[in-house]
């Protein structure tokens, strides 16, 4: 029998109780960045040989990746250092080569995570097996038909339950694809990465046009292990009111049959946990923090741009620059700050899409009203995250408001200990947790576990930091 559960949503024994800080001070490494941590352990179970992933997030969306990696016939080793820093684990994959993967012998458990699902189906779509992917009763409720269309119009015969629409999916490859020309209908770096590798074995050049600019780590990972893949900027930005750079309409072309080599990756640290120090640093009134190695890509730097438009002081120096290719990293520090409320449109929820719910923490301690048009998308996420944002930040004493797909929050406005409910979503989890620090009061965050999909030393850095 379940036990029983209190207005959190948790049981008893599911659920942390987090007093405020005083002081928050520290310096932190992140975990290695999830969706880059995805993409280099299936890219390399495609090269042939060894490859070397360092720092990888080992977050349980990560390792339902390395499972699905092994369970195709590879060899994936936890490679244990002396010396840990805290952020991630190494792995050494050893790979027949994309000819050499086997057919597994099991449903692949993608466990809470949409990128496993969505690019695994497209890479195994043109290999000579059938599988079927699945995951927990989050998962179960993601879209797919985002992929299935795309797929099937390049010859994959691939099929989801709910008349194609919701997991598990079933992958009956097939060792001929067509190349086509895609242009997404919502901005997705998932449904663009199914296609690219998808593309990598069809019979000509696959292109993928999307209207507003997503996360371009597949791309730049594929160049990087010797696969041209061509970028060509194709017209006006889609909205008005565009801050960040790395929104706009472009095209990414991919030719099939290259072949993928094995290389050593350096995992940057992922700037979408990053996101959760960046704002308790500027909402906290006695706050100083320095976040090391974290990956500021363009395309996923958004987060941190939007802050300091909205006064957030946070300093950065260069760590890796950007060459276009591998991933460019900075030193953050971020300190208290005075912070103004924005208005942003669905470019800048495209390009902060995982940022979005801490985003509305900040907001609810910033000068004014801040307007956040068409994040329908977090509705899709690993909860409805609008509905859940809403409903944690209202409990907490923030003025927010969800009206379809905007959201309007009203600040700034002195939070108190609340009991919220992460809705066993992890990026809702960390957003309870940050804002338990500056509440009145202690605040309950059921089903803190979450927090481990991404950031499993999520709490241990929380306590560490209110030194
Ligand atoms: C991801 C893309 C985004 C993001 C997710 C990771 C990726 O999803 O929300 O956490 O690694 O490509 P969508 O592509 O569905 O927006």
């Amino acid at each position: 029998m379940r036990p029983p559960v209190d207005a959190s949503g948790a049981s008893p024994d599911d659920r942390a109780v987090i007093l405020p800080a005083e002081r928050l001070r520290g310096t932190l490494r992140l975990p290695g960045d999830k969706s880059i941590s995805h993409r280099a352990l299936l890219l390399a179970a495609i090269a042939a040989g060894e490859s070397m992933i360092l720092g990888s997030g080992d977050g349980a969306d990560v390792r339902s990746t390395a499972g699905i990696v092994a369970a195709l016939g590879v060899a994936v080793e936890r490679v244990e250092r002396a010396e840990r820093d805290g952020r991630g684990i190494d792995y050494r994959i050893d790979s027949p080569g994309i000819a050499g993967l086997h057919e597994p012998d099991d449903v692949l458990d993608c466990g809470n995570s949409g990128t496993s699902l969505r690019l695994v189906s497209g890479l195994l779509a043109g290999l000579p097996m059938t599988v079927v992917l699945s995951g927990d009763r989050s998962l179960r409720q993601r879209p797919v038909a985002r992929i299935i269309e795309p797929l099937r119009s390049m010859g994959a015969e691939i099929h989801a339950r709910r008349n194609d629409t919701l997991p598990p999916v079933t992958v009956v490859g097939h060792t001929t694809l067509r190349a086509m020309a895609h242009a997404t209908l919502v901005p997705s770096a998932q449904v663009k990465s199914a296609i690219l590798l998808a593309g990598l074995q069809a019979d000509g050049r696959t292109s993928v046009r999307e209207s507003i600019e997503t996360r371009d780590h597949t791309e730049r990972m594929l160049r990087a292990r010797g696969i041209p893949v061509t970028r060509t900027d194709i017209g006006p930005m889609r909205s008005a009111g565009i801050r960040s750079e790395a929104t706009g309409a472009v095209e990414w072309t991919i030719e099939g049959g290259g072949l993928v080599r094995a290389v050593t990756e350096q995992v940057p640290g992922d700037v979408s946990a990053a996101a959760f120090w960046l704002v308790g640093g500027s909402i906290h009134p006695d706050a100083e923090l320095t976040l090391r190695g974290v990956g500021v890509n363009p395309t996923r730097r958004a987060i941190i741009d939007l802050l300091r438009s909205m006064g957030a002081q946070i300093e950065e120096r260069a760590a890796r620059p950007d060459d276009g290719v591998g991933e460019p990293t900075a030193d953050l520090t971020v300190r208290s700050s005075r912070l103004s409320a924005i208005e942003i449109g669905p470019a800048e929820v495209a390009a902060a899409i995982d940022e979005i719910p801490i985003l509305c923490l900040a907001a609810s301690q910033a000068h004014g009203r801040t307007v956040i048009h068409g994040a329908g998308e977090l509705r899709h996420k690993e909860s409805d995250r609008l509905a859940g944002i809403g409903a944690g930040l209202s409990a907490l004493g923030a003025d927010v408001s969800v009206d379809g797909d905007d959201v309007t929050i009203v600040g700034p406005r002195r939070l108190r200990g609340a009991v919220t409910d992460s809705l066993d979503d992890h990026r809702l989890a960390m957003t309870f947790a940050i804002a338990a620090l500056i509440a009145n009061g202690p605040t309950t965050v059921g089903r803190p576990a979450s927090a481990a999909i991404s950031y499993p030393g999520f709490f241990v850095d929380l306590e560490g930091v209110r030194a």
